[in-house]
């Protein structure tokens, strides 16, 4: 049988954190034996608020440095950079010219960022239409699932609502794919505040542990993260949302299960629990570090591979916008 494919993408705006570990890379690289994997770092939706380029630059490389040092494997994923493949934003044009206004205002992503970015420096369009390079970046390979955290879940149904219209206007072209969540881990809350999502665009730089925070920065940011009244290290999100968050970050990165955890830190207190937790991480994050240093360092093998993966991914994505132009009637 045909392997089914996957496509996902990470936003090269900042640090990433163990919220995208967990929701996202994590389960990329779990994906690329079984799936024809493309992954990318979305640096056009990167710039739908304003960046430096230098450090967009920095950030976009990092993001790539990132997917490899967890063991993304360019032999067996496609690897590349959102803005190599100019297919992504021609279908996303013609993608907005079939997507009510209305569709795109009530988009809770932008309705928060509208607000967080609205007094700093003004809301573009493209914030708005966001939403809309997001379903060309998917629809483009035809994917059948696409793995993703909680928060996109509302832009992976205007994907699949698009892909539909597309279809029914101008016959069977796309595939209307699923999203792939994790039932655990789908939304890794802050440290600083557990009834928040663990976020990058954060104020506070102790919501979120970076995948290449420092040693002694991670310790300490778990020594802080806030926990909840009473003493059980008990999984219970409504009761005990901050301890529930810890236990199932501790759970994703140590493979155990919570019940498990319960039982080994019943009766302990949540200094013990928090110190395993800090060393849990390090162990962890410690030979992704050393990887990304490592892959950082030679650009041009960097650069390299994702050149490769763009190629590759050029090739269907032209194929795609082929049949596209000659359905609606473009020359
Ligand atoms: P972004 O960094 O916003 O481009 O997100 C990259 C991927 O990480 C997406 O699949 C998100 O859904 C996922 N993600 C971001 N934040 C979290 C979080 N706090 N918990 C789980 N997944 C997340
Ligand atoms: N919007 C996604 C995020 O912030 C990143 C992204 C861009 C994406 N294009 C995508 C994710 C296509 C999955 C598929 O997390």
């Amino acid at each position: 049988m045909e392997k089914q494919t996957a496509v996902s993408g990470i936003q090269a705006s900042g640090k990433l954190h163990i919220g995208n570990y967990i929701g996202a890379i994590k389960q990329f690289v779990e994906l690329q034996d079984k799936y024809k994997m493309f992954a990318f770092v979305a640096d056009l939706h990167a710039i739908t608020v304003p960046q430096d380029p230098q450090e967009l630059r920095k950030n976009t490389l990092d993001a790539a440095a990132i997917y490899l040092a967890c063991e993304l494997d360019p032999k067996k994923a496609t690897l590349f950079i959102q803005s190599h493949i100019q297919e992504h934003v021609e279908l996303g044009w013609i993608l907005n010219t079939m997507t009510p206004l209305g569709e795109l205002e009530r988009m809770t992503q932008f309705k928060e960022k509208k607000e967080s970015q609205g007094q700093k420096q003004g809301v573009h369009a493209g914030l708005l239409n966001y939403p809309t390079l997001m379903a060309a970046d998917i629809l483009i390979y035809r994917p059948d699932t696409v793995p993703v955290g909680e928060d996109q879940l509302q832009h992976l149904e205007l994907t699949r609502t698009l892909a539909r219209k597309f279809n029914s206007r101008f016959g069977e072209t796309f595939k209307e794919p699923r999203a792939l969540l994790k039932k655990e881990g789908a939304k890794i809350m802050g440290l600083d505040d557990p009834s928040k999502k663990m976020s990058k665009s954060s104020l506070n730089p102790n919501n979120y542990i970076e995948l290449l925070d420092q040693e002694a920065e991670i310790r300490r940011k778990i020594q802080i993260a806030v926990t909840d009244s009473g003493k059980e290290i008990k999984f219970n999100p409504e009761e005990k949302p901050a301890v529930s968050n810890l236990l199932t970050i501790f759970s994703l990165m140590s493979g155990k299960e919570i019940k498990t955890l319960e039982k080994e830190y019943g009766g302990k207190n949540y200094a013990e629990f928090k110190k395993d937790l800090g060393n849990l991480l390090i162990e962890k994050l410690t030979p992704i570090q050393i990887a990304y240093k490592k892959i950082i360092k030679d650009e041009k093998k960097l650069l390299k591979i994702l050149a490769d993966g763009a190629k590759s991914a050029r090739a269907i994505a032209q194929e795609t916008m082929k049949e596209v132009k000659t359905k609606i009637g473009l020359l």
